[in-house]
């Protein structure tokens, strides 16, 4: 969870985060300084030392706490509250809280606060503005890009950087200077909620665009400030038990720093992410906010990791009152702070760290709360908060929904789509589209997510994508999302339909957000985890019922996550996954049905044939699936299913076709030196298009179970013409075929296998064995 009170909005439980009359205690006199900090030093290390050093223990604990999502909608907020936090003494940091506010008018509150508590403050420090940034900023009048999902289809990492890069610019303008993303977990779960809000289930790629993040949010200015300070998560999450929010993560050492720190050690290695955030979940049953071992230790002591660690909302707390694993709440702050814990989210009657007040004579307590702020205070002068804290009110509107960040935004919608069937169908010709049924209950909504800003209206939907395109579209919801209301009624009418259009385009899933105020329409995203991966409602009944008219169905999917798809892999003619799409989906959507756009993303994550065939991820263990028929009379499977995927990781089709060919890979090197990866992509079909090449490597015989095979390269190429061919070179590091046991890296001098071609299944790559010496 990032803030509370959307999620509890968005899922209709809102019980007034904000109280409305709160006593209020005798605040500090005003100073009516107002004058910008002003630095002595120009080491910011010194400055801190120096500022520290004229604070009180209270004073430093204030650093740890966030005024939480203070704005309710119609940027109303309640002063007295704000005014009153934390007995006057303010916060470390403030968030806006409801994504439906417009941008320049919550920035313009906002500005206010942070003034007048800024005024107040002996010491002159600012609050710094901290906010989600998934699909972009989380206020109105941004630009509303796809979610994180639908972009990582794209496997288009130089595209996804200048996406950022405009959300950063966004956000900035908007006084944003502190953002709670990028995710690095992994989507290992697909009956998990958030999956959504994930790259995919690689760690390799989840790796790859989480460095694109962190490096574009924090593009540094001119006089080397960063513009906007990220904070990498949930440490460690993606993969609970059974899928369900917030549950135990499975594994030990091993599985920590080969699978789930993968990403981190990218990003570290790369970058330099201001903040991390610990996951609400335990790892071998202790709580991360409290894990000495595997937060503390490792962060602190190994991986030299100094920033920020920001707790996830309300996940001090939830030590009492969820994991039973503190006394009161006081034990929460103690041994949160123990673990190195830096900064608190949490509802103001809930927090741990205030708790930490009484403590002041404990000297190991001080000493953390020192330390805390002092991690604070950088990261406030590393953004140039503690001289420009406000938003820009006067140049904000040139910044947002600017040309470069909507040209931008339709690019990354145009390649986060992915063609999983189309049987001769697409692009449609004209007779098609003469006469277009659209069909479904996702059809005509924006369904961007649950942390995009979003008033439901700004945008285009499927079905205006489609109106966009045919001048004879008729529209039929054909069932509501999740339940059977109406049901025969709704889908006779979209037969008839159905009947009476040459296509049908049927779009169904799962939504992610609230849109129409129809809460119980909602089953995807934070806190909506599934039970299985089938449509909810009686939407594939709809669908079976369209694709018997005999009108040939093309079906577009929306929602954050994967479903299963059997019926609809034998009977509709084509399948789109469009994922979570912001406020282009339906013009890219008309651009691939036309033609005008050659479909090129990729799944990030694969799709099983049944929901319970799990796991489902490409790069599991030899041990862990079975094959069919395979010693089934000793261990009495039954039924025996197909354990491949439906659609696998990488996978995804054009209107094209490529050839990659002419693969060379160097055949014995040493355990210090590099591999050299070298082949020729040629579209061989009759339209451009772009083809994304990956390399996986597997090692014959490791100490410890390895994957059957790990992504360790890929590209993507250029729009290509009929004909034309292009050289792709990877340059694979040795290391970079290593492994860690116990805590510690090692390279075996063994055989590898270096797999090259267009998608994790065997079918589409060629093999090589690359030999290293000891
Ligand atoms: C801000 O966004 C709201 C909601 O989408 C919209 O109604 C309004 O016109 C926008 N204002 C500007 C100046 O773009
Ligand atoms: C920016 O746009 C908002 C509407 O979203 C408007 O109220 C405000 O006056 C504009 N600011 C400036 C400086 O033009
Ligand atoms: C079914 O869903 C629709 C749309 O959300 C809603 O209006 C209707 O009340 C629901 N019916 C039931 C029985 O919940
Ligand atoms: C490596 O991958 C190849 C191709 O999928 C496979 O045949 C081989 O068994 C794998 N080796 C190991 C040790 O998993
Ligand atoms: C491959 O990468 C390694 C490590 O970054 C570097 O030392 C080496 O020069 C590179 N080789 C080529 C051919 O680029």
């Amino acid at each position: 969870m990032h803030f509370c009170p959307t999620v509890l909005l968005q899922a209709g439980l809102f019980v007034g985060f904000l109280q409305t009359s709160v006593a209020s205690p005798a605040l500090p006199e005003l100073q009516q300084r107002g004058t910008p900090y002003e630095r002595e030093t120009s080491s910011i290390a010194a400055e801190v030392d120096k500022l520290l050093s004229r604070m009180t223990f209270l004073e430093k604990l204030a650093q740890t706490r966030n005024i939480g999502g203070i704005l309710n909608p119609g940027v109303t907020y309640d002063e007295e509250f704000v005014e009153a936090f934390n007995n006057g003494l303010g916060g470390g940091s403030i968030s806006p809280g409801n994504y439906q506010n417009p941008g320049p008018a919550a920035a313009a509150v906002i500005n206010e606060v942070i003034t007048r508590h800024q005024r107040r403050d002996r010491n002159n420090i600012p609050m710094i503005v901290v906010a989600d940034s998934v699909n972009g900023v989380t206020l109105l009048n941004t630009t509303l890009f796809p979610a994180t999902l639908s972009m990582a289809q794209s496997w288009n990492i130089e595209l996804y950087s200048k996406v950022v890069d405009s959300m950063s610019k966004e956000n900035r303008a908007l006084g944003i200077h502190w953002v709670l993303s990028p995710e690095l977990d992994l989507a290992l779960e697909p009956r998990y909620g958030r999956v959504g809000e994930m790259y995919g289930e690689d760690k390799y790629l989840v790796g790859r665009f989480g460095v694109a993040y962190v490096k574009n949010m924090q593009a540094e200015d001119s006089q080397g400030y960063v513009r906007v300070a990220t904070t990498v998560k949930h440490w460690i999450f993606g993969n609970s038990l059974a899928g369900v929010n917030q549950a135990r993560l499975l594994g030990g050492v091993n599985d920590f720093y080969n699978l789930y720190i993968f990403p981190y050690l990218e990003v570290f290695r790369e970058t330099n992410p201001l903040s991390l955030m610990p996951s609400y979940s335990s790892f071998d049953n202790i709580p991360m906010t409290s894990n000495l071992e595997y937060t503390r230790d490792i962060l602190r002591n190994e991986l030299k990791f100094d920033r920020v660690i920001v707790s996830d909302y309300a996940a001090i707390p939830q030590l009492q009152n969820r994991q039973h694993t503190a006394k009161s709440l006081q034990d929460c702050g103690i041994k949160a702070i123990a673990a190195t814990i830096d900064h608190e989210l949490s509802p103001p009657e809930r927090s741990g760290m205030s708790t930490l007040a009484t403590l002041e004579k404990n000297p190991a307590i001080a000493k953390e709360v020192h330390e805390a702020a002092r991690r604070m205070l950088t990261l406030k002068f590393i953004t140039k908060t503690m001289e420009q804290p406000l938003a820009d009110l006067k140049n904000v509107n040139k910044t947002l929904r600017g040309e470069e960040a909507m040209k931008r935004n339709m690019d990354i919608t145009r390649e986060s789509m992915v063609l999983l069937k189309n049987d001769k169908i697409l692009p449609l010709s004209k007779s098609f589209l003469s006469k277009v049924a659209v069909i479904g209950p996702l059809a005509d909504i924006i369904n961007p997510g649950s942390y995009a800003a979003s008033d439901y209206s700004t945008g285009t939907t499927i079905l205006e994508g489609v109106q966009k395109i045919s001048p004879n579209v008729v529209f039929s919801r054909g069932c509501f999302r999740n339940n059977y209301t109406n049901f025969e009624q709704m889908r006779d009418e979209a037969v008839a339909n159905a009947r009476s259009a040459s296509v049908a385009i049927v779009a169904l899933g799962s939504v992610a957000a609230i849109v129409d105020g129809n809460v119980n329409d909602r089953t995807d995203g934070e806190a909506f985890d599934h039970a299985d991966l089938d449509f909810p409602g009686p939407q594939v009944e709809l669908l079976k019922a369209i694709v018997e008219t005999g009108t040939p169905v093309v079906m577009v999917i929306s929602g954050g996550q994967v479903f299963t798809l059997e019926y609809a892999a034998a009977n509709a003619k084509a399948i789109l996954h469009t994922f979570l799409q912001g406020e282009l989906g339906g013009d890219a959507l008309g651009e691939i049905l036309t033609g005008k756009t050659n479909p090129s993303g990729k799944l990030s994550v694969s799709i099983p044939r049944r929901s319970d065939i799990l796991p489902i991820y490409y790069n599991h263990m030899n041990t862990d699936r079975k094959e069919v028929g395979w010693q089934v009379t000793t261990d009495y499977q039954a039924p025996i299913v197909d354990r491949l995927p439906r659609y696998t990781f990488g996978y995804g089709l054009s209107y094209t076709t490529f050839s990659i060919s002419g693969v060379s890979v160097t055949g014995t090197v040493s355990k210090t030196g590099s591999i050299k990866v070298e082949a020729t992509v040629k579209n061989t079909g009759a339209v451009r298009g772009k083809e994304v090449v990956q390399v996986y490597f597997n090692q014959s015989a490791p100490e410890m179970e390895r994957p059957i095979k790990n992504l360790v390269r890929f590209t993507k190429t250029g729009d290509l013409a009929p004909g034309e061919s292009t050289q792709v070179n990877f340059n694979i590091t040795v290391d970079d075929l290593g492994y860690w046991i116990n805590g510690k890296k090692q390279v075996d001098a063994d055989t590898y296998g270096i797999m090259v071609g267009s998608s994790s299944d065997d079918a589409d790559l060629k093999f090589f064995n690359v030999i290293v010496q000891g």
